[in-house]
């Protein structure tokens, strides 16, 4: 079998974490006992270019289950947990290619090395298989029945790419299901986003000024989260109708530039570029940390802050100290997603959901195999409440249902005052 690992002796390790993650998995797990029996991606190869962690791993385990060969690569050079990296090889018999801090020539070589495998089906997270797939790929756009993309930004570029026709396969937007983003987006950025800035800084959060640059899903989660921790939490957004909500939600709004002469803590989550510029950080007091957890490391100037700084060296794990000529600058994690890079990423009870959604898009794709056009498409609405009602069983959360007299009453008109 072809991998590449950091340290295959890591594989023990590495299996006792995916089993953990595993017994806060159930919806997945029903799903991999239904794919063992009817084995609905016999046949297929699926390349996966996703974060390689306890919970990718029992997507993958499952996807196997299915009859699928599977292949994966990480989707960013810092997120891939080794020991993982290491069982999916040694005791599952799927072939990695991840090695936390790869650079981004092994990076790119990675992902080459999963597209040789021909695969019919391609898993994203941020949209750079697919990427590669349009451009030095291209040849083998043919045998792609469909791809999935796990995240906002990643449904972003795909969404240009369909708009500008340079689409050429049907992609299922996992990130747009409601037991995605609603969970995952919010509970999960939220919590990993913290215990990625508490790993990696062992500061005590309570009373810090601590700013959100984004107010989306994401944003919102990490906001909330920094005030239950008892920080003092200042939200930046562009989008009007958000900006909003956060000032009803009780936080202070106002311009990064405001709050760069303000802030102890600096999080982005924008999924755009050049957030935090040079110049906020000029304005910044001494001893400030920057962190972000959006998905590329384009939204804090770090090129031009490296330019800036007389001296960098690396104080912790994790952490850079940059000494400008009046202060210092900490930069966590090297401006990559926080929580994957110095913390775990998401706990398992919400990627529960994420990967159920995974796993039931590839097993569409193949069932609608020829029928879907090159655009965007939505998980159907169906399987996404199914996901939601499955999660609910295994919590032992009951619901009412609807009476027929209150099913009739919704989808009429007559009735008035
Ligand atoms: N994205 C965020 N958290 C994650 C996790 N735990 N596993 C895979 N992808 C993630």
């Amino acid at each position: 079998m072809k991998y590449d690992v950091n340290d295959i002796s890591l594989a023990p390790k590495g299996k006792l974490k995916i089993e953990w993650a595993a017994k806060n998995m159930p919806v997945l797990l029903l799903i991999r006992k239904r794919f063992a029996k009817e084995k609905p991606l016999k046949g297929i190869t699926i390349g996966t270019c996703l974060h390689i962690t306890s919970e990718t791993a029992n997507l993958l385990i499952a996807l196997k289950a299915g009859g699928a060969e599977v292949v994966d690569c990480a989707s960013n050079p810092l997120s891939t947990q080794d020991d993982v990296a290491a069982s999916l090889v040694k005791d599952y018999g799927i072939s990695t290619f991840a090695k936390k801090w790869e650079d981004k020539k092994t990076y790119y070589r990675h992902l080459n090395l999963v597209l040789d495998f021909k695969p019919q089906i391609t898993m994203d997270d941020g949209a750079d298989l697919v990427g590669l797939l349009h451009t030095e790929g291209k040849n083998m756009l043919s045998n792609i029945v469909g791809s999935s993309e796990e995240t906002t930004t990643g449904v972003i570029r795909l969404r240009a790419m369909e708009k500008d026709k340079a689409l050429k396969i049907p992609v299922m937007a996992v990130n747009d299901s409601e037991t995605k983003h609603f969970f995952d987006n919010h509970y999960g950025t939220g919590q990993s986003t913290i215990d990625g800035i508490l790993r990696a800084t062992n500061v005590l959060l309570a009373g810090k000024k601590f700013v959100v640059c984004g107010y989306g899903f994401c944003g919102r989660g990490v906001a909330s989260r920094a005030r239950g921790m008892g920080c003092d939490v200042i939200v930046c957004e562009v989008e009007p109708v958000r900006a909003l909500e956060a000032h009803l939600d009780g936080y202070r709004v106002m311009t990064i530039k405001e709050a760069s002469n303000i802030g102890d803590i600096f999080v982005t989550v924008t999924g755009d570029k050049s957030v935090i510029d040079i110049d906020h950080i000029k304005s910044m007091k001494d001893g400030v940390m920057l962190a972000n957890s959006g998905h590329f490391n384009v939204e804090i100037a770090i090129e031009k802050l490296e330019k800036e700084a007389v001296n960098k060296r690396q104080i912790r794990d994790f952490v850079t100290e940059y000494s400008l000529k009046n202060k210092k600058i900490y930069v966590l994690g090297e401006g990559r997603l926080i929580n994957l890079t110095a913390a775990e990423g998401h706990p398992a009870e919400v990627m529960d959901m994420s990967f159920a959604n995974q796993a039931l898009a590839a097993e569409y794709l193949v069932k609608n195999k020829g029928k879907l056009e090159a655009k965007v498409y939505r998980i159907p609405e169906n399987l996404d409440k199914e996901i939601a009602r499955l999660k609910l069983e295994s919590l032992g959360v009951k619901i009412d249902v609807l009476t027929p007299e209150q099913k009739k009453y919704l989808s009429s008109w007559e009735e008035g005052t």
